[in-house]
């Protein structure tokens, strides 16, 4: 390929030099654009723009494959297990054995929260959604944190291990006082999946049992969310991270672009569709036919994604989870058969084929955590505390580069053009 590409017409001749991949299109460098020709770029949703380099995660949507750090998504949920993924995408390789200990040990040691965090989410009313509970939990995080908020490469250690570990404990803090139940300290002689199921699940007057499927299948969930390149809520983590704000801060704003329904969001709103089409009585095809009408609104939850263009290696790979966990707690096997419905009919129908679109990592993993015990308004949370070792690395990449500007795209004016100040009393 050339290494760069000419653009004339207007009066202008511009040159953007080529900026190569190691896998997945390369980009051309506009940067001189606007100083050179007095043009921006114009790209709705950003559909089209690299607003990095990166070296964390490669997705390849048209053939559904997903790599953190050079390994494919299947071998890591095959063997590894959350703590080891987040090692990995974090510090860019595996870890030995010892490097692992250690991680896992260094993680353990940190996962209480300071007193009067506990008392800061009997705060919350009880029906909050857990999202902006545990979006505001990390902000209250940073205040506890001032040790680990600096520049310096020990801090940035410090806060990577605190929000690994605290997270967890956080989100379940978040979940017991929306029910009025007792919050429990971490058990550190614990693993941090059980750790996190017991605070979640767990009472102060009994041993918590655990069951090896699904502490196996949460783990699992966690690796395949743990980073997927420049989506929206790592684009907001960077955004927020590249002003100079510190790392609970962006984070914390990650959480919030999360809890939309057309990104993290979905998979609620996966299972709230699914009982609603159950309660409403109506059938799967007249469901299909209500989503194709674009009248309606209605969109298939679960179903299409910016970048896949193809089945979900994420989905496919839930899937094989679903029926231990619904064997094991009797989940809501009626809306897993109309899902796998919706999916057979949605797979088999033009208006998804022609579209390309597949389910996505949404559409199965809330029924899971759902057979596991969670709530709806948890599922989002899962979701971040899967994702934040990706946000966690993204924001560590982008504040190693010495070069990195704060970002701050143009826009388009479209608005009035200049007018004259009209005093209030000669107003109609
Ligand atoms: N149900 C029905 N139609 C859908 C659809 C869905 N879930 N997702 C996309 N489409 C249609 C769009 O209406 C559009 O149709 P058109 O070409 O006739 O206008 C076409 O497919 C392209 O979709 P578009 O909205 O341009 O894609 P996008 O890349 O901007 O959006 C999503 C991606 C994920 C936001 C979108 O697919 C969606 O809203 N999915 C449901 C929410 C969801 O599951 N989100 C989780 C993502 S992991």
């Amino acid at each position: 390929m050339s290494d760069s590409v000419r653009i004339t017409g207007l009066g202008h001749d511009f040159e953007m030099p080529v900026v190569g991949s190691v896998d997945g299109p390369a980009g051309f460098d506009i940067s001189r654009l606007l100083a050179t020709t007095g043009f921006t770029s114009y790209d709705d949703g950003l559909a089209n723009t690299a607003s990095t380099k990166s070296a964390i995660t490669y997705i390849d949507g048209d053939a559904g494959i997903l790599r953190y750090r050079g390994y494919p998504i299947e071998e890591l949920a095959e063997q590894s297990t959350f703590l080891e993924t987040a090692y990995l995408v974090i510090y860019g390789e595996l870890p030995t054995a010892t490097q692992l200990a250690e991680w896992e040990d260094r993680i353990r040691r940190k996962t209480m929260v300071d007193e009067r965090m506990r008392e800061f989410f009997r705060m919350f009313p009880r029906r909050s959604h857990p999202m902006p509970v545990l979006a505001s939990g990390l902000m209250m995080l940073s205040t506890f944190s001032f040790d680990s908020l600096g520049e310096s490469p020990r801090a940035i250690e410090k806060a990577t291990e605190r929000l690994i570990a605290k997270v967890p404990t956080l989100a379940a803090y978040g979940y017991k006082n929306s029910r009025g139940e007792a919050m429990l300290y971490p058990d550190n002689s614990l693993s941090y999946i059980e750790n996190f199921l017991r605070m979640s699940f767990g009472y102060p007057t009994e041993a918590y049992a655990f069951h090896d499927e699904i502490t196996r299948a949460l783990d699992v969930l966690l690796i395949l969310h743990a980073d997927h390149e420049q989506n929206c809520s790592t684009s907001t983590v960077r955004l927020i991270g590249s002003s100079g704000a510190n790392i609970y801060a962006s984070v914390a704003g990650g959480v919030n672009a999360l809890s939309g329904p057309l990104h993290g969001g979905a998979n609620q709103a996966v299972v709230e569709m699914l009982a609603a089409i159950k309660d409403s009585g109506i059938s799967v095809k007249e469901y299909v036919q209500q989503v194709k009408d674009k009248k309606t609104g209605i969109k298939l939850m679960g179903f299409g994604h910016r970048i896949y263009k193809n089945y979900d290696p994420r989905a496919a790979i839930i899937k094989q989870h679903a029926d231990a966990v619904m064997n094991l707690k009797a989940g809501r096997r009626d809306l897993l058969e109309i899902a796998q419905e919706l999916e057979q009919a949605a797979l088999g129908d033009d208006y998804f084929v022609e579209r390309k679109l597949y389910p996505n990592v949404d559409f199965y993993s809330g029924l899971i955590y759902e057979a596991m015990g969670f709530p709806k308004e948890m599922f989002t949370v899962l979701f971040a505390i899967g994702r934040l070792p990706g946000w966690i690395a993204q924001w560590r990449e982008l504040r190693s580069n010495p070069k990195a500007k704060i970002g701050r795209p143009r826009q388009i004016y479209v608005g009035p053009a200049k007018r004259e100040y009209v005093p209030i009393h000669e107003r109609d």
